[in-house]
């Protein structure tokens, strides 16, 4: 039922009556699924201005600053709940309750282990494959150890995916960082909470445990939770592309976390810590800030700038926070970060960056706390997409709870060539 109708006309003639419909929040939107038949389709590369679906899980309000998940906002779950919590509110829309949450701390516990075979597919890899490629090829690879559970229309078959994704993601993560370095893969231990245990999969050896930090964890577990879902982003509407054809979800899951691997997306946590290091000191800020200006140049400042955010990234305000309480209860001296806040300060009073409103991203700060908490550089994206996991599941899966769902076939405006006369191979 229309909210308010638009009508479309096109040199003083209605071609079409379109029905507006009200979201709880956020902008109206235009139904324009009729219009194809009118001879018209709408032009929105990039997806500037187009909803691609309907979803009740996350709200954005760039303008303001507002991320909410299922209604609660973004900063309140960073400090206040865990990372459990948040996948628990994202799937089922509702924070538990202390029975609901351990029942759902001890399913996700007892799915963490992965299968003996799912180990032989890392020695295919070459030792210096790039751990996203690993866990690219890894998360596909296990919709083949679960091909009797992939009932994509049973809403129990799905939730089990998501347990068991969320489960194991972080033990494939550890075992992909574990092969590159050339050590032994190292087991889940479930007394850990989720962010303990994926430390300790990352760091421990058989010669030595490896004693967690509660400061460490709780930096982890924060950024975990920091993105765990971005609403209808880049790789979530990946996901959401791939699902929308039945695909299962092991695959849907594998085509979000190559869409992530990009500098642009996830890749810029990585990016941004490599363009740090590049910048090494305070006297050279000034230089890399003129040569994002730089028209010429192609070089833009890793960790600013944000499609939806135009005044803040609440993610990063939470995040610069954390980073400096990492910092401290460390006693760590990174001269990056140094370099960090001077080019934060210098990009915000810079009439560039102001006109532009570009301000710094959730991944200006997560690449400095990953690096003080010892986790390698070629390991951020990785933990980016094992966080945004969840996300990317919780679309899917209320994707394929819709009525009505379609598979997703964009159109286009073609501009190639138009009925030619083809000339066999033999007379050209
Ligand atoms: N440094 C310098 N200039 C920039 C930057 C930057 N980081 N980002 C955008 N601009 C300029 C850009 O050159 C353009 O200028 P003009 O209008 O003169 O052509 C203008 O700002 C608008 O940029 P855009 O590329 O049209 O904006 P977009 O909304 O398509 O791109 C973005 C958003 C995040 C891809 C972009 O800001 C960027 O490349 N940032 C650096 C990479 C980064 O940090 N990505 C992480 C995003 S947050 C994590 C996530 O959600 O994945």
């Amino acid at each position: 039922m229309a909210d308010s109708k638009a009508s479309l006309s096109i040199d003083g003639n209605v071609i079409a009556e379109l029905p507006i419909h009200k979201g709880s929040a956020g902008n109206d939107v235009i139904d324009i699924r009729t219009l194809g038949a009118a001879g018209y389709f709408t032009y929105d590369p990039g997806f500037m201005a187009t909803a691609s679906c309907e979803s009740a899980i996350t709200f954005i309000d760039g303008d303001k600053g507002i991320l909410q998940h299922r209604g609660y906002a973004i900063d309140n779950l960073a400090k206040q709940a865990d990372y459990l919590e948040v996948c628990y509110i994202l799937l089922h829309g509702e924070a538990p309750n202390r029975t609901q949450y351990d029942e759902f701390k001890s399913i996700i516990n007892n799915h963490t282990m992965v299968h003996e075979k799912l180990v032989h597919f890392f020695h295919g890899f070459l030792p210096d494959a790039h751990p996203m490629a690993m866990l690219c090829g890894v998360v596909g690879a296990l919709s083949s150890f679960y091909h009797s559970d992939l009932d994509i229309h049973a809403p129990d078959q799905r939730m089990r995916s998501a347990h068991r994704l969320i489960a194991k993601m972080p033990t494939i993560a550890a075992m992909a960082y574990k092969y590159s370095i050339g050590q032994p893969f190292v087991y889940p231990r479930n007394d850990l909470n989720y962010a303990e245990n994926f430390l300790h999969m990352m760091f421990s050896v058989p010669a030595e445990p490896y004693v967690v930090s509660p400061t460490v964890a709780r930096a982890m577990d924060r950024i975990f939770t920091l993105h765990a879902d971005h609403e209808q982003n880049a790789s979530t509407s990946t996901v959401r592309l791939a699902g929308s054809s039945g695909a299962n979800p092991y695959a849907c899951i594998a085509a979000g976390v190559a869409s992530l691997w990009g500098p642009a997306h996830g890749g810029a946590n990585e990016a941004c810590l490599t363009m740090l290091t590049e910048i090494g000191s305070l006297d050279r800020v000034d230089e890399y800030v003129a040569k994002a200006k730089d028209k010429s140049d192609p070089f833009r400042l890793m960790g600013f700038g944000h499609r939806v955010y135009k005044n803040f990234d609440p993610r990063a305000t939470v995040m610069r926070d954390t980073c400096h309480e990492v910092l401290k209860e460390l006693g760590i001296q990174d001269p990056l970060l140094d370099v960090a806040m001077a080019l934060e300060k210098v990009a915000l009073e810079d009439p560039y960056f102001i006109e532009k409103k570009l301000y710094p991203n959730v991944d200006f700060y997560s690449g400095i706390i990953l690096k003080a908490i010892g986790i390698p550089t070629n390991m951020f994206t990785v933990i980016f997409a094992m966080s945004r996991n969840v996300g990317w599941i919780a679309h899917w899966d209320e994707m394929l709870g819709q009525p009505g769902q379609k598979i997703g076939r964009p159109r286009q405006k073609y501009t190639g060539e138009i009925n030619r006369k083809f000339i066999p191979l033999s007379e050209r």
